[in-house]
């Protein structure tokens, strides 16, 4: 058993230490680590430095908070996260999104790696998400109701369809692709097998990757207005050529990347405070 994070000690530490209260959550999922370099003056703080973060285990998630600035916007910037696959408990997956909730964080963006299930969503390309698919057979909100969020929280709208909009328009000036579709979570840590993909694809899904959901959940239920967006690393298991492994996850992570990071650094400027 891992001790749960003590979420109000995590945030009394980075405000300490950061001097400031960010507006945006924005976590960087495998290879998106260098989108970091676009925060001014930063202030790191380590997973490890705060009460009940365990260290990540995955390769290509640093476990660091970023305090700072893009544009004029204060910005918590979250490179790596847990996964339930790492057998860390259901707090411990949610705690970064408690934490800066805790520090005034009221929107909050995800992105992941995912492999791409629709014909469109080739290695490279980035999907913004309009709807999730909870595949993983668990709520992170099992257990008792935490501080003031709600036991029962409207899914029906997970990422805010205001932002989606503001998203959109940044891309279409900034000449980038960015199609809808919709997450699906599955466990991990394995890869899927193309009889599970053609079920995935039977149930709507276009893109699937191992995590967002439980943070999309935890947010929707402080009341958090959502955003995410899929960085597609692969064709799913049985529409590429080949067989998956993580280093074509986080090679295309680095490359396509920079796309997502010139992306988010000119959105984050035009989201609500
Ligand atoms: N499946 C699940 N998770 C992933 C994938 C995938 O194909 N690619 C990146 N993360």
């Amino acid at each position: 058993m891992t001790t749960a994070p003590r979420v109000r000690e995590c945030a009394r530490i980075l405000l300490e230490r950061g001097g400031l209260r960010p507006r945006v959550h924005l976590v960087l999922g495998s290879g998106l680590g260098g989108l970091s370099a676009r925060v001014r003056d930063p202030v790191e703080v380590a997973f490890g430095d705060l009460p009940g973060f365990p260290a990540t285990s995955v390769e290509g998630h640093a476990g660091r908070f970023l305090i700072g600035r893009i544009a004029d916007t204060a910005v918590l910037v979250q490179s790596g996260r847990f996964h339930l696959y790492e057998g860390v408990g259901a707090d411990t997956v949610a705690a970064p999104v408690r934490v800066g909730r805790a520090l005034g964080a009221r929107t909050l963006v995800l992105t992941n790696a995912a492999g791409g299930i629709r014909s469109d969503l080739v290695p490279g390309s980035v999907m913004l998400v309009d709807d999730c698919l909870n595949l993983m057979f668990r709520s992170v909100l099992a257990g008792p109701v935490t501080g003031d969020e709600s036991r029962f929280p409207d899914m029906s709208r997970p990422c805010d369809p205001a932002l989606m909009a503001l998203a959109e328009a940044a891309a279409l000036e900034a000449g980038t692709l960015l199609p809808r579709g919709i997450y699906a979570a599955v466990g991990g840590p394995h890869f899927e097998s193309p009889a599970e993909i053609r079920a995935l694809r039977a149930a709507g899904a276009d893109a699937v990757g191992m995590s967002t959901v439980p943070e999309v959940t935890v947010a929707r239920a402080g009341g958090q207005r959502v955003l995410a967006f899929s960085l597609i690393t692969n064709r799913a298991s049985g529409l590429g050529l080949g067989s998956l492994d993580h280093e074509e996850v986080m090679r295309y992570g680095d490359e396509a990347g920079a796309t997502l990071g010139a992306l988010l650094e000119a959105l984050v400027p035009a989201l609500p405070r």
